[in-house]
């Protein structure tokens, strides 16, 4: 067995919501166009082509090939967005997710009025996704990476259809956010601390965990709530589309592991866990969106714990684990270990999902139905 590790060690701090440490990690805005993380891997051949001896990959391979779509020809751009616009219908019909019409006395927001909160709003619309943007292209990254270093020649056929898929991710919110929103925010620092250790570890499957399985999974469930709640048409069928492909993604993750898992010994599922303990971590700090409140100018502590308070906002944080939950459940990472993670999760205040369905089996449920469909 290894070592426990303390909660600083893998986290870099003793309480996991320790406010004051998870606002110290910003991101340093240096203007720079471009980032190099160094990284590390085996890039694996196999002489063994026989398609179809993972009839799971095969049958996602097969069904992605059917499922692409065009994100110049498929989603009306002429569609006109008013920002402000979308945050007032937004707001009527979803009461409660800002804490707008708490008592602000005291507070920096005692002054605010709707000129302020509507600010609020379009800026968080900017930040999210601009968030989102950056997600996609460490998707693209990791998956363009599992091409080469998975062993298996479906896992290798699959990953390349979602290197196009993340692609067609990453240009549609570029646009989106280029064409139709006001401005865009620098990748947060505890998403960009994620990805670099998702890249920064050169075992294949850790790239699975972190990517297929921990960021795709919070996208997945970020994008279904964000579907369910925006009153703008073109984000609504864009993210329908998106949602579509993450749902296989997440699935390739799961049904790719499964069978992985099998193999390793109890130290080494000890060492996954606390990578899925570390990422849950990152992503749920990362939604505390306090670049938006440093841009507003007011105390951003003092904003993060108003937004908290906010009952529905909490359901947001908590609805982020939703699919992560079940999925490692699905792969054992929840009871390996004497139920470690189960703990952990448990501390987070995520456990509550493990019983809801895992995307491994659910992805159909996502697909794009006769009509709603590309034209092929
Ligand atoms: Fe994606
Ligand atoms: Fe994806």
């Amino acid at each position: 067995m290894t070592d426990m590790k303390t909660n600083a060690e893998m986290i870099g701090r003793d309480e996991i919501n320790d406010l004051e440490a998870v606002l110290s990690v910003t991101t340093p805005d240096d203007g720079a166009l471009a980032a190099a993380v160094e990284s590390e891997f085996d890039t694996i051949f196999t002489w063994d082509y026989e398609k179809g001896s993972r009839p799971k990959l095969n049958r996602l391979y097969e069904k992605a090939k059917t499922s692409m779509w065009n994100a110049e020809t498929d989603l009306d751009w002429s569609i006109e967005v008013d920002q402000e616009e979308v945050v007032r219908n937004n707001t009527i019909a979803n009461p409660g997710l800002m804490n707008a019409t708490a008592d602000m006395t005291g507070t920096p927001f005692e002054k605010w009025g709707d000129k302020e909160w509507l600010e609020v709003g379009v800026e968080s619309q900017n930040w999210m996704l601009s968030q989102f943007l950056h997600g996609e292209q460490g998707a693209l990254v990791c998956t363009a990476r599992i091409v080469e270093s998975v062993p298996w020649i479906d896992a290798k056929y699959y990953a390349a259809t979602q290197v196009m898929d993340e692609a067609r991710h990453v240009e549609v919110f570029a646009k989106y956010i280029d064409t139709k929103l006001s401005g865009h925010y620098p990748v947060n620092a505890h998403l960009k601390m994620l990805l670099d250790d998702i890249i920064q570890d050169s075992r294949w499957d850790m790239t699975y965990l972190g990517m297929q399985i921990m960021v795709e999974g919070l996208a997945l469930a970020a994008f279904g709530f964000i579907h369910q709640l925006t009153t703008e048409p073109l984000l609504k069928k864009m993210l329908r589309y998106v949602m579509s492909d993450e749902a296989r993604h997440v699935a390739f993750g799961v049904l790719s592991l499964q069978d992985y898992y099998l193999e390793l010994t109890q130290a080494e599922l000890r060492e996954r866990q606390e990578f899925a303990f570390e990422a849950a971590v990152r992503m749920r700090d990362r939604f505390l969106q306090q670049e938006v409140w440093e841009r507003m100018g007011v105390p951003v502590k003092d904003a993060v714990e108003m937004v908290l308070k906010a009952p529905e906002r909490e359901m947001f944080q908590t609805m982020l684990f939703s699919k992560i939950v079940p999925n490692c459940k699905k792969l054992g990472l929840l009871d390996a270990g004497d139920g470690w993670l189960r703990t952990k999760f448990g501390e987070l205040g995520v456990i509550q999902f493990e019983h809801w369905a895992d995307t491994g089996e659910e992805y159909e449920m996502f697909a794009l139905a006769n009509g709603e469909a590309p034209a092929a």
